[in-house]
């Protein structure tokens, strides 16, 4: 049994969900005002049976027990499992003996740290600090709430204060050079590395320290902020600099503010604007934004004003378009808005003096199309040459047409067209070659290779669709619903999730193919598009492995560092490990098996050694079929409990409800007879 799965089966659902919404019985199900998005008539739901949740409205989202805790308190998969292992008294970790000594090495570098900013903080507040703590509050206009909530402190002058502190409590000099609190020097001397420097610790997103950014307080120190170093807890592109504070304040107003500097977010979660964190004077990474994107619907860049801080916010436009590429279609998945500080000031300097109107700018940020033209309309003459200005057309043309759905691309379009007076036509040529050297640029899926031999396993579809019927309301007022047998914890991984995820890991660009299956089906439809329709996600597994399995796979899909199945290797928790060389490894001998007693032994000979390239056959058809059963099943797992829901509005005369829970059932009913046609095509197809 997985990890995941023993926290399962000791944790009940409906009793962790308790704590966070006011939960209802409602048939046999529970409701609730979804806990994620505001809502007067609730549309979320928990099912004891299925030991899943799901919101019905804005959210559209669901799962199981540790979703819900993931999302809740935007965690990741493997701190959900760590927390919920807590709660539940499983055991998380089942590591080798290399991660557990890995593991070791991080506790004593954290333990360290953690006295460090304390002795730091004790320098700020003691007797040879007052000079610096006059500045904090004085100067910077701290109070002493925020420089205890951070843990402000101050490095004294001198070469080994910290040094000799952290070895009186017993921590070698190796170590502290580890963590990146000592340098060592050519001859072997160790020596503190920040002195006479106010010091702010950086945490992780649990809070826990890993590095400092330490400000210069003499004017002859440089540079003006000194860092912690990469060390084995601290990487400065995938921190970003108060994130565990803005955690809730972010999934509460669906916003993440990006400032540049320490004292920038500093400022501003002491004027109550909580959800604003730091990126520490790199552009943004594509780690960042996708940490963000997590919680956040809408991310504002509150970059600096000047040049430096406009190329970097269009290096940062440019990592997030990269990042939030849906697919290689393009979808952003959040809303980008860019807030222009006006004069010369940064958000340290204006939050202080006029706290209002830091509200006010983050409410009226500009979208990005807005942001890009007026500043290059801006570097623009008066009477600039065509030449010019399809200059400008082509500059700005990318990072709308690739970062923006069509609708709004086509109101962008339009407010170019007229700023830059070229007709709209030329810009929707320009604009479709642009996505054309995109595409050439994206790997593809390899090409279909003719005539290759398959290996028909004889196995019916894997599920049949056929067998439920709708629910109808009894004479209560209640309905009759066949819910499935309540899950038990060894759930076997149910095959047809499996199979896909194969497909997926083994060719990741197959991933497309299904979601220009569903795309097409939607025929533009946007209720379609982003609800039944949408593309292959999370949703479409029941399984949490998978569905954990499913989520690394999006992300590895959406970085350019690693191919996506070493990223997926490198960052999958380790208790899936299993799991996933299952799914890889299996299926090859799976079919092996099956063949082998029928052939001969040449046969048998030349099929090992072209097991390879038997596996590199385009998968994509294969998947699009599968993911589309697989859609199909969860529509209808959906659609009994939103029955559930209607008939429940109906008995409580919820109108309101009733009208919403109807349409969502035709949607949902639109789509599913839309994915029977397809399939029944593609069935007619390969039997052809
Ligand atoms: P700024 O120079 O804009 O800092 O750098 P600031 O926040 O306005 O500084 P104050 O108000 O003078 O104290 C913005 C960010 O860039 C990084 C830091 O993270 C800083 O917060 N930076 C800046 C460095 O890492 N090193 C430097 O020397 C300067
Ligand atoms: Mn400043």
């Amino acid at each position: 049994m997985s990890v995941a799965d023993e926290i399962k089966a000791r944790l009940n659902i409906v009793d962790y969900v308790q704590q966070f919404a006011q939960l209802k019985r409602a048939g046999k199900t529970y409701k609730a005002c979804c806990p994620f998005h505001n809502e007067r008539t609730p549309s979320f739901v928990v099912n004891p049976d299925t030991q899943s949740w799901r919101c019905f409205g804005a959210c559209a989202e669901g799962g199981d027990v540790i979703s819900f805790a993931m999302k809740r308190h935007g965690w990741s998969f493997s701190e959900a499992l760590a927390e919920l292992g807590k709660l539940t008294g499983v055991e998380v970790r089942r590591q080798t003996p290399e991660q557990k000594a890995e593991q070791d090495q991080h506790e004593v570098l954290r333990g360290l740290l953690q006295s460090a900013a304390d002795a730091y903080h004790e320098g700020l507040i003691g007797a040879m600090g007052r000079d610096v703590l006059a500045y904090a509050t004085g100067k910077r206009g701290l109070t002493a709430a925020t420089i205890s909530q951070f843990k402000i402190g101050y490095a004294l002058p001198g070469w080994t204060h910290l040094l000799d502190y952290l070895t009186q409590l017993g921590y070698t000099p190796d170590q502290a050079v580890e963590s990146g609190m000592a340098i060592r020097n050519d001859e072997g001397r160790v020596y503190d590395r920040f002195r006479n420097r106010l010091m702010i610790p950086i945490r992780d997103e649990r809070g826990r320290v890993i590095g400092f950014g330490a400000r210069a307080l003499a004017a002859e120190d440089n540079p003006k902020y000194l860092n912690s170093p990469q060390t084995p807890l601290f990487d400065k592109s995938k921190t970003l600099f108060g994130f565990d504070m803005a955690k809730s304040a972010i999934r509460d107003s669906e916003t993440a503010v990006i400032v540049e500097g320490y004292m920038d977010a500093i400022q501003a979660h002491q004027a109550g604007f909580a959800n604003v964190v730091a990126q520490m004077g790199t552009a943004m990474t594509d780690t960042q934004i996708r940490t963000l994107t997590r919680t956040a619907k809408r991310i504002v860049l509150a970059l600096d004003a000047d040049a430096a801080g406009q190329n970097a916010t269009r290096r940062s436009l440019e990592t997030a378009r990269a990042a939030l590429q849906a697919d290689f279609g393009g979808r952003l998945g959040v809303d980008i808005r860019i807030l222009s500080i006006p004069g010369a000031k940064d958000p340290d300097d204006l939050i202080r003096e006029t706290p209002d109107q830091w509200a006010a700018l983050v409410a009226g940020a500009q979208p990005v199309a807005d942001w890009l033209i007026a500043m290059e309309m801006a570097e623009l003459p008066p009477n600039a040459s065509i030449q010019e200005r399809e200059a400008v057309a082509r500059r700005v043309l990318p990072l709308l047409t690739v970062s923006e759905d069509n609708l709004y691309q086509r109101d962008n379009l339009q407010k170019l067209s007229l700023r830059l007076k070229l007709p709209e036509r030329e810009l929707l040529d320009w604009a479709a070659e642009q996505t054309r050297i995109e595409k050439a640029r994206q790997p593809r899926p390899a090409p279909p290779r003719p005539a290759a031999p398959t290996f028909h396993d004889g196995e019916p579809p894997p599920l049949d669709l056929s067998t439920l019927t709708p629910p109808e309301p009894d004479e209560n007022g209640g309905a009759v619903v066949e819910l499935p047998a309540p899950r038990r914890s060894a759930v076997p991984f149910p095959e047809l999730e499996q199979q896909c995820l194969r497909i997926l890991l083994r060719q990741p660009t197959t991933l497309y193919a299904v979601n220009r299956t569903l795309r097409a089906l939607a025929e533009n439809d946007r209720l379609l598009l982003d609800g039944p329709l949408t593309d292959l996600c999370l949703e479409d597994f029941s399984h949490s492995d998978l569905r954990a399995i499913m989520q690394v796979f999006l992300d590895a899909i959406q970085q350019v560092d690693a191919e996506p199945l070493d990223y997926l290797r490198q960052q999958i928790d380790p208790s899936l490990q299993p799991h996933l060389d299952a799914i890889l490894t299996d299926d090859a001998l799976v079919v092996y098996n099956r063949v082998r007693g029928m052939m001969s032994a040449d046969l048998r000979f030349v099929w090992q050694n072209n097991q390879r390239v038997l596996m590199s056959v385009d998968g994509s058809a294969e998947l699009v079929e599968k993911a589309l059963y697989l859609r199909g099943n969860r529509l209808k797992r959906e659609r009994e409990i939103l029955s559930l829901m209607q008939v429940d509005a109906a008995a409580g005369q919820d109108d309101n409800a009733n009208v919403f829970y109807t349409q969502q059932i035709i949607l949902s009913k639109t789509a599913k007879q839309r994915i029977d046609a397809e399939l029944g095509r593609l069935g007619t197809v390969q039997r052809e």
